[in-house]
């Protein structure tokens, strides 16, 4: 029998439109409603009883919390009722997106983001065969459990773990020193890991009457810093700062003495720019290999329960 999948879209490149099918970075992301994007692929009826929704249509560098949050709630709702949730989005912050829905949704029913990295005009677009296999993706048995999944071509990644590495390639997402979980070998689904950080129906954060989230702010480590934009950041109010530090999550020494003031009063959790791997623990929380992007929704979400130091270094260890 074949499940019932609902595609919800967001925006992106997938759902691009550019003047001429030779032209692959001049183009408006956003465009196309979902209605079009199912059109497209009239095969995906084979292998699902799909509905679309359009939840916004923007390029995801304006993506918001309410959108979040809208999203969270929609698919909490939606999820009661169908098998699996496909979300079509635009690939520069879809990882945030998902890591985010990897911590709020309610659900081990699967939930997969996918996009396309050329617009649905270009000549060779990615977005019809992404869409395809993320449909496959969540019809799929086999999804139950392993938490919000990214599907981008041919290959399955868990939401902590991927990131985008390229601009431009449509291998444009990789999921560093852990691997991706699996493949769509041949159009047919296939898992090969999982991850094991908690997610989705083992979280123990909820967005469930949420209305914002708490002020938290990235800033990144470079050579020379004057620690001109962390004393901006505390005097702006912030209730949390990620450092992306220089290698194992080092911090000027400078920028250190005002945070180590600041972390008295505002969380502060040292990641690295570096792209892999863990980081010292020492002074602050430890954000042990997230990216600062993804340290920064889960120090987000974490404070939506807690002040406390130790407990926000426990879920830094266990999601
Ligand atoms: C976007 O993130 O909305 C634009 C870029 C893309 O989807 O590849």
């Amino acid at each position: 029998m074949k499940r019932n999948v609902k595609i919800l879209a967001t925006g992106g490149t997938i759902a691009g439109v550019a003047n001429s099918a030779t032209d692959t970075t001049n183009y408006a992301a956003g465009t196309l409603g979902i209605d079009k994007l199912i059109d497209a692929v009239p095969e995906i009826k084979n292998f699902a009883n799909v509905g679309g929704e359009q939840i916004c249509n923007i390029d995801s560098k304006d993506i918001t919390e309410k959108i979040w949050l809208k999203l969270a709630n929609r698919i909490n709702e939606l999820l009661a009722d169908v098998d699996g949730i496909v979300i079509t989005h635009g690939t520069d912050t879809l990882e945030e997106t998902a890591y985010f829905l990897n911590l709020t949704v309610k659900s081990d029913k699967p939930v997969i983001l996918t996009g396309a990295m050329r617009p649905a005009t270009a000549i060779s677009a990615d977005g019809a065969m992404n869409l395809l296999n993320a449909v496959k993706v969540a019809a799929n048995q086999n999804s139950v459990g392993k938490g919000v999944l990214v599907v981008m071509n041919d290959e399955i990644h868990a939401a902590r773990e991927v990131t985008k590495i390229h601009t431009l390639n449509v291998a444009a997402f990789n999921s560093r020193e852990f691997g991706l979980l699996g493949c769509v070998n041949n159009g047919v689904p296939e898992f090969y890991r999982t991850s094991t950080r908690k997610h989705t129906g083992n979280s123990e954060f909820s967005v469930n009457g949420l209305k914002a989230l708490p002020y938290v702010k990235i800033i990144y480590g470079h050579a020379c810093d004057d620690g001109l934009f962390v004393a901006a950041a505390i005097n702006a109010g912030v209730k949390g700062i990620i450092c992306a530090g220089m290698g194992n999550g080092s911090i000027n020494a400078n920028v250190e003495e005002i945070l180590i003031r600041a972390a008295e009063n505002i969380a502060v959790v040292r990641s690295s720019r570096c792209g892999g791997s863990i980081v010292a623990n020492k002074n602050f929380v430890d954000g042990d290999n997230l990216t600062p992007q993804k340290a920064r929704i889960l120090l987000q979400l974490a404070l939506t329960k807690t002040n406390d130091r130790y407990e926000v270094q426990r879920m830094f260890k266990q999601y």
